[in-house]
């Protein structure tokens, strides 16, 4: 499984770029206004371009704003067209379903702007993905990547039904039992599930798109998602920084450090 990071923040990609692990970066309005406010950033093309440049090679999603067909079709070829030709490693980033109250006319937008562009050979990253069907009509509609929010869908489960949590919080594959009720969104258990049955759901269409799981909030989720099949895995700075734990390691470094002979020491610092 390939991993990306989730985050705009200069700093925390050259540093996961250093650890030589790391195959993407997705980005996202939220995550860019953080980068803003942290940097006081004047200007956000150059520093936009910085994070292009020193991710040749691999893919960086960055998403549109708008919420019709028209804004999101303009923003997705402006975006595209402005900063693809500094390393070529562009994504657009399109929701599934752009609309942002209930009563809304356009629920079909996304996947329509996702056709248009994807014909004129722009590479979609379809986000805000929440059920198997969505994933099924954005590949269909020729999404390179889909992403299913892994974390979000827990956040909903256990929202539904009043169950306090936080953030970084582990929730069960299987989901969360109450009663004799496992607790479930239109049949979907819980955002690793969700992350499953898209891959389910794709492979039986033998499609090519790629499907990424994102709002990842733990190690656990992590390695949940990879069992899964997720071909790819986004995950905030601070998750990249969990994987590399555990206290056995530690204590382990400890005692190699201790038993050191300095014959050894000596052996392995010469030359
Ligand atoms: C995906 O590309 C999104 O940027 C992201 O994973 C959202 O994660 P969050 O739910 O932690 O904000």
């Amino acid at each position: 499984m390939k991993i990306f990071i989730d985050s705009a923040d200069l700093d925390e990609i050259k540093e996961v770029l250093s650890y030589g692990i790391l195959d993407g970066v997705t980005t996202n309005p939220s995550l860019i206004k953080k980068a803003v406010e942290k940097y006081r950033e004047k200007n956000l093309e150059d520093y936009i371009k910085k994070i292009l440049r020193i991710c040749k090679g691999k893919p960086v999603s960055l998403e549109v704003v708008g919420t019709n067909f028209d804004e999101m079709t303009k923003e997705g070829e402006n975006l595209y067209r402005k900063f693809n030709k500094v390393a070529g490693n562009v994504y657009i980033k399109i929701p599934v379903n752009p609309c942002v109250e209930k009563k809304c006319s356009n629920s079909s937008d996304g996947i329509k702007v996702i056709k248009t562009l994807s014909k004129k050979g722009v590479p979609i990253n379809c986000t805000l993905i929440f059920t198997p069907e969505q994933a099924l009509l954005a590949a269909k509609a020729g999404a390179k990547i889909v992403s299913p929010f892994a974390g979000r869908e827990d956040d909903y489960i256990r929202e539904m039904n009043r169950i306090k949590f936080k953030k970084e919080d582990y929730f069960p594959k299987k989901g969360f039992r109450k009663g004799k009720k496992v607790l479930n969104d239109e049949g979907i258990v819980s955002g690793v599930d969700l992350v499953s049955e898209c891959v389910k759901m794709l492979k039986n269409e033998k499609r090519k798109t790629l499907i990424l799981a994102a709002s990842i909030r733990n190690p656990e989720q992590f390695r949940e998602v990879s069992e899964a099949g997720a071909d790819i895995a986004t995950l905030p700075f601070s998750v990249i920084k969990k994987l590399f734990e555990h206290k056995k390691t530690m204590e382990g470094m400890k005692d190699f450090k201790r038993d050191s002979a300095k014959v050894y020491v000596k052996i392995a610092r010469s030359k």
